[in-house]
C-alpha cells in the first residue's frame, strides 16, 4: 500500500508515530505561512500540517496544491491542543505535521464543491458522477448497498436458496413494459430483448428441479421514468417449488427482518408489528381505508365509506355516482381555501371530477348547502369528526372515489408532518384482482399473466373476469412499493386460458408464450416466488429521496447517461453489419 493508515484511523493513541497517508486534498487553509490540509478518502479526513519550520521543502511543495489535487504525505502524528480539537471528525484530536509530500496526481478546478453537500444541478453531478460518487454522502450509500446486498445473500444462503444467474439476451414476451431491443447480426430482421424481468426463466428454473432459486438480477424497462423508477434497475427475486402463498410472505418477511434489524439503524419499525409480523391488508380495503394499492400506515386518515348512507342526501353529485368515499382531517381549520385549491386540483389530475368538502359546524359549501340535515348527522357521526374538522369526499367509481382522495390524503400528511422519517411501517397488500382494464377498455394482467387466480373465483374466469382475485402480494414500506410476487399457474390449460381472456389468438399465443405452455406439459411442480426492488429497499433505508442516490452510474429523468455520453448515433459501417437504417424523423 502506497499509504501506512486510512483518513479514518489515527487517535491519540498514534501521536509520535511516524506514519504515511494518502488521498485527495478536500480542502486547503493557508494561515500565514502554515498550510492546513484536510485530506480525504474513502474512510474519512485527516487534518495535515505543512509548517516550514518542519519541512521547509514539503511546505514550499504544499503552496501548489489545491482542491481534488492526489497527494501522498509522511509526517508525526501530534496532538492538536485540547482547546483545537474537532469533535466533528473521527481524528478531530489529532493532526499530521508533514515533513515529505509526493504529488500523485494534479486535478483541474472542479465543477463544484466536493467537499459540502451544495445544491448542485443533477446533471452536473452526473455527468461528472466520478467527483460527486466522492462524497461522503455517496461513500456512504455505495457501502450501505454493499452491506445490504451481503446481508440479502446471507439470508437466501442461510435458507438454502442457489443463486443461479439468467440471461440478459432474452425472447420479447411482454410482461407490462415496454423492452429494450437488442437487433441479431447474425439472423437478419430478428432481435432479443433485455428481460424485464427474469420472471419466465425463474419459472422455468423451477421446472427444471431446482427447488429454492434467488438472484440479485438486473432488469431492463422501457417505462416513463419516475423517481423510484428507472430503465434499468436490480432486483432481489425468488421462486420456490411445491409451496403456497404463506411460504413465499414468510420467506421474504424473515430476509426484511434481517435487513432492518442489520441495516437500518435507528428506524422504529416494531410498533407496526402485528404479534412480530407483518400487517396485512387486502387490495379492497386498502383501495377503501387509504385509497392506494401502497399505502403509508404511519398515520391514520383512514376514509369512510358512505355508499349506502348517501341515497336521497339531496346533494346531486353525491346521489349520482356509484361509490361515495368520506376522509376527515382533524383540526381542518389549518387548511385555508388556498390549501383546498390546491388538493382540489390534485384530486382533478388523478381523475377526480371535483373534490368536494364540509367543515363541520360551517354553514359554507355546496355540499352543505345541498344536503339534507340527517345525511350531515350521519356523516359527522360515521367519521367520527370534530367542530372544525375539515371533510374531503371522493365520488365516482370505485377507484374514482377512492384514488384521488388517496392523493389528498397524502398531501395532508405531508402538509401536517405526520410522516415520521424515523419509522418504517411495513405492510403486506394481498388478495389483488387478477386483470384491470387499459384505457382503451381491453384487460390486461394486474401483476402479470403467470399468476394464478383464486381457487374460489376460477367459475367465474370467463363469465366475469373482472370480478376474479389471484394468489398475489405486495410488500410496502412507508408508502413505496418494494416488491410484489403471486404463486404461479403451473397447468398448460389454465394458462392458455388466461392469455385468452386477453383475447390472444391461439397463434399469438403460440408465437409468445409457447414455449411456457409446453414446459408446463413436461411436469411442472406448483410453485411461486417474489420480487423486490433493490434500488428502492436501499432508498428508503438510505433516507434517499430518489433511486439515482443510490445507484453508481444511474441515468437521468431522461433516460441518459450523461458521464459516458448514452444512449449515441452509431457509425455507418455498424449500423449496416447490424442490417439497421435509421429513418428521418417524420415531419409533424
Ligand atoms: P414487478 O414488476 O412488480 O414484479 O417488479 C418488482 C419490483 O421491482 C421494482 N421495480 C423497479 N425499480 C426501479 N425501476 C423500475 N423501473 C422498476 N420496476 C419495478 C419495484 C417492484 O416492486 N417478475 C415480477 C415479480 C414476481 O412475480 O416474482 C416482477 O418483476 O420495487
Ligand atoms: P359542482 O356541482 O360541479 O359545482 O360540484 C360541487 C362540488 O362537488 C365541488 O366542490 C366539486 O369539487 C365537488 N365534486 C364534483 N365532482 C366530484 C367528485 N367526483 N368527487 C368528489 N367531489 C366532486
Amino acid at each position: 500500500m502506497l499509504r501506512t493508515h486510512t483518513n479514518n484511523e489515527l487517535r491519540k493513541d498514534h501521536i509520535d508515530q511516524t506514519v504515511t497517508l494518502t488521498g485527495w486534498v478536500n480542502n486547503r487553509r493557508d494561515h500565514g505561512g502554515i498550510i492546513f490540509v484536510d485530506l480525504r478518502d474513502s474512510y474519512g479526513i485527516t487534518q495535515i500540517v505543512f509548517d516550514p519550520t518542519h519541512g521547509s521543502d514539503a511546505h514550499a511543495r504544499a503552496e501548489r496544491v489545491r482542491s481534488e489535487w492526489v497527494i501522498q504525505v509522511t509526517g508525526t502524528v501530534r496532538h492538536r491542543g485540547d482547546e483545537l480539537e474537532n469533535p466533528r471528525l473521527d481524528t478531530g484530536q489529532i493532526e499530521l505535521i508533514v515533513s515529505e509530500i509526493e504529488i500523485l496526481n494534479e486535478a483541474k478546478t472542479p465543477p463544484f464543491e466536493v467537499d459540502h453537500d451544495s445544491d448542485i444541478r443533477e446533471d452536473l453531478r452526473l455527468e461528472y458522477r466520478y467527483l460527486d460518487l466522492r462524497k461522503p454522502r455517496m461513500q456512504k450509500n455505495l457501502k450501505l448497498r454493499h452491506q445490504m446486498t451481503k446481508t440479502i445473500r446471507d439470508y437466501f444462503d442461510t435458507h438454502e436458496f442457489l443463486e443461479v444467474e439468467t440471461p440478459i439476451m432474452v425472447k420479447g414476451t411482454p410482461e407490462g413494459s415496454r423492452e429494450y431491443l437488442v437487433p441479431s447480426r447474425l439472423h437478419r430482421g430478428e432481435f432479443y430483448v433485455l428481460p424485464q424481468s427474469p420472471q419466465q426463466l425463474k419459472q422455468l428454473l423451477i421446472n427444471g428441479g431446482v427447488d429454492k432459486y434467488f438472484q440479485v438480477a438486473r432488469c431492463f424497462r422501457d417505462e416513463d421514468l419516475r423517481g423510484d423508477r428507472q430503465p434499468e434497475f436490480t432486483q432481489f427475486e425468488i421462486e420456490m417449488a411445491f409451496v403456497d402463498q404463506e411460504d413465499i410472505m414468510e420467506t421474504i418477511e424473515g430476509c426484511f427482518h434481517d435487513l432492518t434489524d442489520k441495516c437500518a439503524g435507528q428506524k422504529e419499525w416494531k410498533k407496526f408489528l402485528d404479534n412480530g409480523k407483518f400487517k396485512r391488508i387486502s387490495w379492497d380495503e386498502a383501495m377503501s381505508l387509504y385509497g392506494s394499492d401502497k399505502p403509508d400506515i404511519r398515520f391514520g386518515l383512514e376514509f369512510t365509506d358512505l355508499t349506502e348512507e348517501k341515497s336521497g342526501c339531496g346533494f346531486g353529485v353525491f346521489e349520482g355516482c356509484e361509490r361515495l368515499f368520506a376522509m376527515a382531517v382533524p383540526d381542518g381549520t389549518k387548511l385555508s381555501r388556498k390549501d383546498i385549491d390546491k388538493m382540489t386540483k390534485l384530486a382533478q389530475k388523478h381523475g377526480a371530477g371535483g373534490l368536494a368538502w364540509v367543515r363541520v359546524g360551517e354553514d359554507s359549501g355546496p355540499v352543505m348547502k345541498n344536503s339534507n340535515p340527517e345525511f350531515i348527522q350521519t356523516l359527522v357521526e360515521k367519521t367520527k369528526a370534530n367542530e372544525g374538522d375539515l371533510i374531503f369526499f371522493g365520488a365516482g367509481t370505485f377507484l374514482q372515489a377512492t384514488e384521488p382522495l388517496g392523493q389528498v390524503r397524502l398531501a395532508v400528511g405531508d402538509k401536517f408532518e405526520l410522516r415520521n422519517q424515523d419509522e418504517f411501517a411495513y405492510l403486506w397488500v394481498v388478495d389483488f384482482p387478477m386483470f384491470e382494464k387499459k384505457e382503451d377498455g381491453t384487460i390486461q394482467a394486474a401483476h402479470h399473466p403467470f399468476t394464478m387466480p383464486k381457487k374460489e373465483d376460477l367459475e367465474r374466469l370467463k363469465s366475469d373476469p373482472m370480478s376474479v382475485n389471484a394468489y398475489a402480494y405486495d410488500i410496502v414500506l412507508n408508502g413505496v412499493e418494494l416488491g410484489g410476487g403471486s404463486v404461479r399457474i403451473h397447468d398448460p390449460v389454465l394458462q392458455k386460458e388466461i392469455f385468452e381472456v386477453f383475447g390472444m389468438s391461439d397463434e399469438e399465443i403460440e408465437n409468445k408464450f409457447g414455449h411456457l405452455i409446453k414446459a408446463f406439459q413436461y411436469g411442472c411442480p406448483p410453485h411461486g416466488g417474489c420480487a423486490m426492488g433493490l434500488d428502492r429497499v436501499v432508498m428508503l433505508f438510505a433516507d434517499e429521496p430518489n433511486i439515482r442516490e443510490v445507484i453508481a452510474f444511474p441515468k437521468n429523468q431522461s433516460a441518459q447517461d450523461l458521464l459516458l455520453g448514452s444512449p449515441s448515433p452509431m457509425p455507418e459501417k455498424e449500423l449496416n453489419e447490424q442490417n439497421i437504417q435509421v429513418l428521418p424523423e417524420e415531419e409533424e
